[in-house]
């Protein structure tokens, strides 16, 4: 097994030696808010890039806001934890990081206290352009979580349980990957992940009041469509538009950019990953990675080869 080092409470441990209560809040109830975010390493400048990093620390205290699990720690803090336990790692290659803020100790799950935070980096590579995924999704029968009941909007643990109920049957249904429609009957995002169509040649998303996540791969994708000169439109999809769109993808910080060749059986285009979900995709690495210079402001240098 990897044992990276983690920091948990204030230290850098083994991640083999790192424990919580079983009977702690996140362990019972998913009481925790988190980020995943990834590094990017770029060879020939031998540094490791975290991608939107300021944009995630500020997601993560929003969603420990909205959930009542206050933060021990403001933005500033969780950049510098993360940069110790990414060095101490020596990470000289693509990493996913788990941010993570805890309901610890003893509580029950409308506790307010006791929150801990852990950092995991772990090594996960990007995309391989040479080996696309081509994915076939399905309308999911469960509904997405909705403002009133489990906001979406909140990057809450108990959240994903949602994700999980949708993505178990499209699995067992032989789909790869599910799309869940919200309350209001029209495409909200994926379980990990959010969407857009390309229809008569424009860029489509729902918008972020929809059951969404506010992604910020989303917002990625947005700025740099519109950068390239697309018409890039956020309204509601319906259900059908999927079936007769050109290309439909997935994008988040995980999936980063995923193209969907089929939608409840249907094919889309010509039933491969499609021009614009690729050339998106080309780009986005490009720009995460640094190979293209542009959108500095995007990439944290985390780590460098000494
Ligand atoms: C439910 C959900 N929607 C969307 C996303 C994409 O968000 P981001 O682009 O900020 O990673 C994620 C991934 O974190 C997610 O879990």
């Amino acid at each position: 097994m990897v044992d990276n080092l983690i920091w948990l409470r204030g230290q850098l441990v083994r991640q083999s030696t790192a424990f919580v209560n079983l009977l702690s809040p996140t362990a019972q109830f998913g009481l925790n808010v988190f980020e995943g975010i990834r590094c990017y390493w770029n060879e020939e400048n031998g540094e490791l890039y975290a991608f939107r990093l300021k944009d995630h620390l500020n997601r993560l205290m929003l969603s420990s806001r909205l959930l009542r699990l206050p933060s021990p720690y403001i933005p500033k803090q969780l950049e510098s934890f993360m940069k110790d336990v990414v060095q101490a790692n020596d990470f000289q290659t693509d990493i996913a990081v788990r941010m993570t803020l805890f309901g610890d100790g003893q509580g029950t799950w409308h506790t307010c206290e006791s929150v801990s935070l852990f950092i995991a980096p772990m090594a996960k590579q990007r995309t391989n352009l040479d080996k696309l995924p081509a994915l076939k999704a399905c309308i999911s029968s469960w509904e997405r979580i909705n403002d009133n009941s489990l906001p979406p909007r909140a990057k809450v643990g108990a959240n994903y349980i949602n994700g999980r109920y949708a993505h178990l049957q499209a699995r067992y249904d032989g789909y790869d990957l599910p799309v869940f429609l919200g309350q209001d009957g029209k495409v909200a995002e994926g379980a990990g992940a959010c969407l857009f169509m390309l229809r008569n040649g424009q860029l489509v998303t729902p918008p972020v009041n929809s059951s969404v996540l506010e992604s910020i791969t989303r917002n990625t994708i947005i700025v740099l469509a519109k950068d390239a000169g697309m018409t890039v439109v956020e309204r509601s999809i319906d259900r059908t538009e999927l079936y007769l769109s050109d290309e439909v993808f997935l994008c988040g910080s995980a999936a980063e950019i995923s193209p969907i060749v089929s939608v409840d059986g249907y094919e889309l285009g010509n039933g491969q990953p499609g021009n614009t979900t690729i050339s998106l995709l080309k780009s986005y690495l490009a720009i995460t990675s640094g190979e293209n210079p542009a959108y500095s402001e995007w990439r944290t240098v985390v780590h460098r080869r000494t």
